[in-house]
């Protein structure tokens, strides 16, 4: 479905090099419904690949494709790395806001977060404000909003980094429930090789800077998956060959 072909990203005029190469010919393929995670050392250009995708940034090279059709920004979804609620905003008001901005009157966009709140554990706080939310229900108000964008694939950009293990390990769990029910298209950056395995049917490892493929790792544990699972020995194999590529770095590109 989603292809990515030799996508490249320098940011020129940068510093006293000149140039600073994030992206470097990086391939990747991601399928209809497919759960697919991006792992690598920080800074190498993660976030990057999702600016691209999103147009927010514009690519130095490469062609990134949906259903052989060059992609267009409205096709994602992004949660981006900070969950970029706003403050003077109502709870149901940031979660409905890319209802209202597909035209969706303000009544009907209030309805229908009222209604689906529960499944996102905020039921009672859709009109609070986001600073009275705690740190999951901040990142579960912006997993909901980014539900209700329109895009045919969702980018999901370390969107448990702010919790602590065991609310990480429940928000894990609870996202696959909510996955269950309602079937997406995933691609998701995470520095939890634990998370990566626990979630993904497939699992990207890229270098450091200049990011380029340093493996894809197919996820074969069945599913639905439950927390038992942490602690079997197939997991820890999978996180085994993904710690030992994130250890090595170096060279790769698919
Ligand atoms: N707008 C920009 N202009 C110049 N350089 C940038 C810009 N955005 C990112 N960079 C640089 O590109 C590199 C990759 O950044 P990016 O945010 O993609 O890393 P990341 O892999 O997401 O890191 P982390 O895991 O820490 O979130 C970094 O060195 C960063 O300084
Ligand atoms: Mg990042």
């Amino acid at each position: 479905m989603l292809e990515i072909r030799e996508l490249s990203k320098i940011y020129e005029n940068y510093g006293e090099a000149g140039r600073l190469e994030v992206l470097d010919n990086i391939n990747m393929e991601v399928s209809r419904e497919e759960f697919v995670s991006i792992i690598g050392p920080s800074g190498c250009g993660k976030s990057t690949i999702f600016n691209l995708l999103c147009g927010t940034e514009e690519k130095s090279g490469g062609t990134v494709t949906l259903d052989n059709i060059q992609a267009k920004p409205g096709d994602f979804s992004y949660m981006p790395q900070s969950d970029l609620l706003m403050d003077w905003k109502r709870v149901w008001e940031n979660i409905a806001l890319p209802l209202r901005i597909k035209g969706v009157p303000r009544f009907l966009a209030k309805e229908r977060v009222m209604s689906e709140s529960s499944l996102y554990g905020l039921s009672g706080f859709e009109n609070a404000w986001p600073s009275e939310l705690s740190g999951g229900m901040r990142q579960r108000a912006a997993f909901f909003r980014t539900m209700l964008s329109s895009g045919r694939i969702m980018l999901l950009d370390e969107p448990f980094a702010a919790l602590d293990a065991i609310n990480r390990e429940r928000m894990q769990e609870w996202l696959m429930e909510v996955l269950e029910r309602e079937k997406r298209t995933i691609l998701l950056v995470t520095h939890s090789v634990d998370e990566a395995v626990f979630l993904s049917d497939r699992v990207y490892v890229l270098t450091p800077r200049p990011a380029r493929v340093k493996c894809c790792v197919e996820i074969g544990l069945k599913r639905p998956r439950g927390c038992e699972l942490l602690t079997s020995p197939e997991f820890n194999d999978y996180k085994a060959v993904l710690l030992k590529n994130l250890a090595e770095g170096g060279e790769g590109n698919g």
